[in-house]
Formats: structure tokens, sequence, C-alpha cells
């Protein structure tokens, strides 16, 4: 039975004491992270975690080309920490996927770095805010990654520039599937095929089709892939891997970015294997993004 990985950002093991955010890994390199999961997934924890994780097949963004991504690093009680991406939705919330911030207990704190080309260095543009309230979707499940959603408050408001700005979501009379458009991912995760090798510094992207969600079952089982879920070819070995989880798949639209998907999962075979990656559906979510933080829906 073919099923998924998690595309979570490796989550080092971090003192939570000192911690340099640059050295935090992905979110999937924590035992407790598998350990909630399915067993049908955890066996699959040494092929996931295989060389070829993160974008794959994608270049290094300019800095400024995608004012709506966040770096988010957030910390669990046992003081591992982990990486993950995120969206700008207001000057106050952030949006992300539930397993960056709940992994068995929510997260309890972390930094949303905004403005951020290399997360390495402290970048003149980056806003390093602390993560204020927490909400994660009531249903989220990690067995299969059902409902994996969060918003994050942010401690203090962001100052938007040219450098940090907010993402469109679709509206709420948008009924498109946006299957057959072009969509494009970015994030911090793995780039490389090499064994173990960290998430990278720098902001990458690539684009694929959106495919329906007929042709993405054939790649996963019907647990996995459902009405919540909207799909990205892997053709070409273009993908999202792990540290890219909780980052955005949008649109061009209008001539604007539109957020229809949010980095969730790989298939098992690897980032780079040519297969679909799975993301939450933005639309399907609309209300209770709505109702988590302060955005305000277009009709
Ligand atoms: C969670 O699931 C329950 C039971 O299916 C449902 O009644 C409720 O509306 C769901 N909550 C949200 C926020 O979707």
């Amino acid at each position: 039975m073919k099923t998924i990985a998690l595309l979570i950002g490796v989550l080092a093991w971090a003192s939570a004491a000192s911690v340099d955010l640059s050295k935090v890994k992905r979110i999937e390199d924590l035992d407790q992270f598998w350990e909630q999961l399915d067993p049908s997934l955890r066996i699959h924890r040494r092929t996931m975690m295989a060389p070829d994780d993160r974008i794959v097949n994608g270049e290094e963004a300019q800095p400024g080309q995608f004012p709506y991504q966040v770096a988010i690093v957030s910390f669990f009680q046992d003081g591992s920490g982990g990486l993950c991406g995120g969206t700008i939705l207001t000057q106050n919330f952030v949006l992300t996927a539930a397993h960056c911030v709940f992994i068995g207990s929510l997260a309890t704190h972390g930094t949303v770095t905004l403005g951020v080309h290399n997360r390495a260095v402290e970048e003149e543009s980056q806003q390093r805010i602390a993560h204020g309230t927490i909400k994660v979707h009531p249903n989220y499940s990690s067995t299969y990654l059902r409902n994996d959603i969060a918003t994050i408050q942010l401690s203090t408001p962001a100052v938007f520039n040219e450098f940090v700005q907010p993402i469109d979501l679709p509206a709420i009379s948008d009924d498109r599937s946006f299957a057959g458009l072009t969509g494009i991912i970015s994030g911090f995760g793995r780039t490389s095929e090499e064994s173990g090798s960290s998430p990278s510094d720098v902001v990458m992207f690539t684009s694929n089709p959106i495919i329906t969600n007929s042709d993405c079952l054939s790649a996963f089982h019907d647990e996995v892939i459902q009405a919540q879920n909207i799909c990205l070819s892997g053709e070409g070995g273009r993908s999202v891997c792990q540290g890219d989880s909780g980052g955005p798949l949008t649109v061009r639209d209008n001539d604007r970015s539109l957020q229809v998907g949010i980095a969730s999962f790989i298939h098992w075979n690897g980032c780079a294997s040519g297969n679909p990656s799975g993301y939450v559906r933005v639309s399907h979510f609309l209300t209770w993004i709505g109702e988590n933080s302060d955005v305000v829906l277009r009709n």
C-alpha cells in the first residue's frame, strides 16, 4: 500500500536555552513525531528520511520574491525544536500546518521570522517575532494528517514593507479546483540528495501543474487524499521536501499570488521520486481560518 511521508522540517534536538535558529533542523527528525503516526506509516521512516529531501530540483528565490513566506521554529516540552514554513495572513497571524506546532502536545514557544531570505544570518529585512497563541484545528489527526492546519498569533504585530506582505486567500465564492494551473511552492526545506543534508538556508522555489484529486489518488490511498487536500504534480522530480511543511502552494491570479495549499506531506518514495505532493486545500478551510485569525475573508 502506498502511503505518505511527512514534509515537516526536521526538528533537530536543540536546547531551548541558547538557540541558534538557523541550526534547527526539520520536524520529521523528532522521534515523538513518528510515534504518533499510524504504524503503516511509521515503518517508512527510513525511506521517508532517505537522502532526497526538501524543495528538490528548485532554484533560489530573489530576496523579497516571496514576501508572504515565513520561517517558523517551534519548540516542544522536551526541548526539541523544528523548522517549518508558513505564510503571513495579517500583521497579527501566520498560517501553517498543524503538524508543525502540535506533536503530541502543543509547541511551548517559538519564533516566526518574516522578511527572511537567508535564515542563517540576521538580515536587515528580518522581523523575528515570538509565537503568541497557537490554534490547531480541533479535528487535526496526525495519523493520516487530517485537518493539518494551524494559525499562530504573533506576540507583536508585524510591520509590512516590500519584504513582508500578507498572502491573498481564495474568495469564499471561488469554487475552482485549481487543477491545471501552475502551482508555485517555496520554502527552506532540504534541497539535495545527500544523506543527512540540512535544510536550506535560503528560500528555494519551484513549480509544477496542480493535478486533480482523482489523479492524485492513483499515487496515494483514499484515507490520504480527500476533498480537504490539493495535490501538485511531482513531474521533473520537482517537489516540496522535509522542512517545507506549513509553507505555501500558490497560483498566479490577476497578477497576484493566491495561496491554494499548505504543504503537508510527500509520497513515501521520497521528495524527488516524481510522485505528487499533498497539501491542505485552503479553500476547504476558509471558515476555520477566518474564525482563528483576524483575516477578513473575501466573498
Ligand atoms: C470536527 O468534527 C466534528 C465531528 O465530525 C464536527 O461536528 C465539527 O464541525 C468539526 N469541527 C470543525 C471545526 O470542522
